[in-house]
């Protein structure tokens, strides 16, 4: 046992989701959009939240990085109740959250000066942030303004911020929802080599079951709102460091994908009337046929 570690500390999880409601005003009354939801996470732990569009993720997300306070129950971090947020947590949001008059560089180092700078030189500083914004890819275009760079560029600067603070824990809301595939797959291998190195603890949420499968510990389940709640919880023991061309071929893998895939499709499976009640106008273009 290190000196570190209390004996008080020894059972208690490192992020304790305890039992949270979450009830929203409106006009017509409260919406309980999240009910007794309730989750341990080990240090260490890579946590994807998975469930459909509305039922709460974003919620549970904003909650743990202290943006939003739960009407019941709460969140201990290290055994310390999160209230507001905090440099420890660092969050990487659904949509790029740049500040448009910094370059992609000066936006990761207002975030690295914030943490480091009493314990880096200027130099150093300089070298962790340019590190930083080669791993997403960025150095070529790192003195460009969120206005001259793409969508996908955006949101991997928003990552490489994020990484630079090398928080306790990551909160990722569909980070790599806006990227393209080829992208996509490099911030995902990058992100577990990240992880292993750092051993943060990370909650990501992800529409993606590839993504949920390939990067987890664990992948938490929510059922649809309102009242959302934690339905599933699967486990995933596919050894590391894992490799998507040959998990393609793995029997648990393809397992586990299926289990999700039932999860969301069959178990948790959202009616949404679209095309019903949909007539067309009484005038609707003639089709063009051998017009020249
Ligand atoms: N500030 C708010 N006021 C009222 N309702 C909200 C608010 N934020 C979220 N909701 C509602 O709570 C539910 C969960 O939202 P959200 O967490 O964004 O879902 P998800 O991220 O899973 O798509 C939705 O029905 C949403 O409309
Ligand atoms: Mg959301």
């Amino acid at each position: 046992m290190n000196s570190s570690t209390t004996k008080s500390s020894i059972n208690k999880p490192f992020l304790d989701i305890s039992h949270i409601d979450m009830v929203f005003p409106t006009p017509t009354g409260g919406f309980t959009a999240l009910k007794d939801v309730d989750l341990k996470i080990n240090k260490g732990e890579f946590i994807s939240l998975i469930g459909h569009s509305g039922c709460g993720k974003s919620t549970v997300l904003n909650i743990v990085a202290g943006l939003n306070q739960a009407t019941n129950g709460g969140v201990l971090l290290n055994n310390k109740e999160v209230n507001q947020p905090g440099p420890e947590r660092a969050v990487v949001f659904q949509n790029h959250s740049l500040l448009p008059w910094l370059t992609a560089y000066q936006n990761v180092e207002l975030a690295v000066k914030q943490i480091f700078k009493k314990t880096m030189s200027k130099a150093e500083m300089r070298g962790w942030i340019e590190y930083n914004l080669k791993l997403v890819h960025m150095d070529h275009a790192m003195h460009k303004r969120p206005d001259e760079i793409s969508g996908g560029m955006k949101q991997r600067v928003g990552i490489a911020r994020a990484l630079a603070m090398q928080p306790e824990v990551l909160l990722m809301d569909e980070p790599f929802g806006a990227l393209d595939a080829l992208t996509r797959a490099h911030m995902q291998d990058s992100l577990m080599e990240i992880q292993n190195e750092l051993n943060n603890t990370v909650i990501m949420i992800t529409h993606d079951v590839d993504e949920a499968v390939l990067l987890s510990d664990r992948i938490v389940m929510m059922t649809n709102g309102p009242e959302a709640t934690i339905g599933e919880i699967l486990d995933v023991q596919l050894p590391r460091p894992r490799n998507r061309l040959a998990l393609a071929k793995d029997l648990e893998y393809n397992r586990l994908r299926s289990e999700v895939l039932t999860f969301l499709y069959e178990k948790q499976r959202k009616v949404e009337n679209i095309s019903i009640n949909i007539s067309p106008p009484a005038t609707v273009p003639k089709k063009r046929v051998n017009q020249n």
